[in-house]
């Protein structure tokens, strides 16, 4: 059997049929917005997130990049988890691109309380709080999902002080398989919403963002700013549809090998579960120190065929993926066990 990669669900490779799809599709240039497998793309995604339109971009980190920036200034400050992806999993794009700074929240799922907490007052001591961001499921925390009183809670107080708010939902797809909320009412009262089609749906390229008209009138002038105009992009757009029609259909299979995942390592003296369960296809864990540091367990396993990343010096992420099975799953298990000296 070949290796185990569990490092992200972005290492899935393009199925036999989406090869062919991106071949056969039809295109234009995309940049004159005459892309017509872009448009569609476009069309059917910004009716599923229940938004006025969307733009296809090529990254989930552009999406959120264009976001921010449509909907802050520079100088004003973005509230989101203390371990977002637009924090610091984007190579520092965020006050390098938009000219913002975080102000972080207790944690990656919060509250309306907690945003009010973190409001600064309008005096000219403090940077403007423009913007909440919320990470749907939250990456860092174990591919948490927030509920849908969580969300309207959040957005309720960033109305109430009059901020705007964006949803990073490049796992949006399990966030609504695993809270069984339509992408539609997840999305509802963000005023941008990013998703990706590269991660559990198996595109190989591609994010969309999407929002109100006038809004995305200024997210395709920022694409184009940042290097993000494609032209016969409708190539990568018809793996996008692909992924959107069939690949949604198969996520529980990632939720239900996540959480056999997580019962096999509660069984591996050293290691402990981060989170309560799991709520969707990422699991945490913690290694004993006595043990060994997450690097150091994450060498011992590589060397064995498992790959996965360290998130602290003392905990690892395992990512489960279309291109992972049960089989895969349970030689995961094995490896660790070994690693871990049992
Ligand atoms: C929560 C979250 N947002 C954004 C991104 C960025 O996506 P990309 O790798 O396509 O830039 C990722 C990537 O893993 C992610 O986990």
């Amino acid at each position: 059997m070949p290796g185990v990669d569990l490092r992200s669900d972005t290492v899935t490779k393009p199925s036999d049929a989406m090869r062919k799809a991106m071949a056969n599709a039809e295109v234009g240039d995309d940049v004159y917005g005459e892309d017509p497998t872009v448009n569609r793309l476009q069309d059917q995604v910004a009716e599923l997130l229940g938004k006025e339109a969307a733009l296809f971009v090529p990254s989930g980190s552009m999406a959120d990049q264009i976001a921010v920036n449509i909907l802050t200034r520079p100088g004003d400050a973005v509230m989101c988890a203390p371990d977002a992806h637009i924090a610091f999993h984007e190579a520092g794009a965020t006050p390098m691109l938009s000219g913002v700074q975080f102000s972080f929240m207790p944690g990656g799922i919060f509250s309306g309380d907690d945003v009010r907490g973190a409001y600064h007052p309008n005096d000219h001591h403090y940077p403007p709080t423009s913007l909440v961001e919320v990470e749907n499921t939250y990456n860092m925390g174990g591919g948490l999902v927030w509920s849908l009183a969580a969300l309207q809670d959040v957005l309720a107080a960033a109305k109430e002080l009059g901020m705007h708010t964006m949803l990073d939902g490049a796992r949006l797809w399990n966030a609504a398989l695993a809270s069984g909320e339509s992408e539609a009412r997840l999305c509802n009262g963000f005023d941008a919403v990013t998703v990706c089609l590269s991660k559990g749906l198996g595109a190989p390229v591609g994010s969309i963002i999407a929002g109100d008209k006038a809004l995305m009138h200024r997210a395709h002038r920022v694409r184009k700013m940042i290097g993000g105009g494609m032209r016969q992009a409708g190539i990568l757009a018809a793996a996008g549809l692909l992924a959107i029609d069939e690949g949604r259909k198969r996520l529980a299979q990632d939720h239900e090998n996540a959480t056999f995942l997580a019962e096999g390592l509660g069984k591996i003296d050293g290691l402990r579960l981060c989170t309560e369960g799991v709520a969707s296809n990422i699991v945490i864990v913690e290694v004993d120190a006595k043990l060994a540091s997450a690097a150091q367990l994450q060498e011992r396993c590589a060397k064995k065929g498992l790959l996965f990343f360290p998130t602290r010096p003392d905990r690892f992420r395992l990512v489960t993926h279309l291109n992972v099975d049960r089989a895969g799953c349970q030689k995961a298990l094995d490896i660790l066990r070994e690693a871990c000296g049992a």
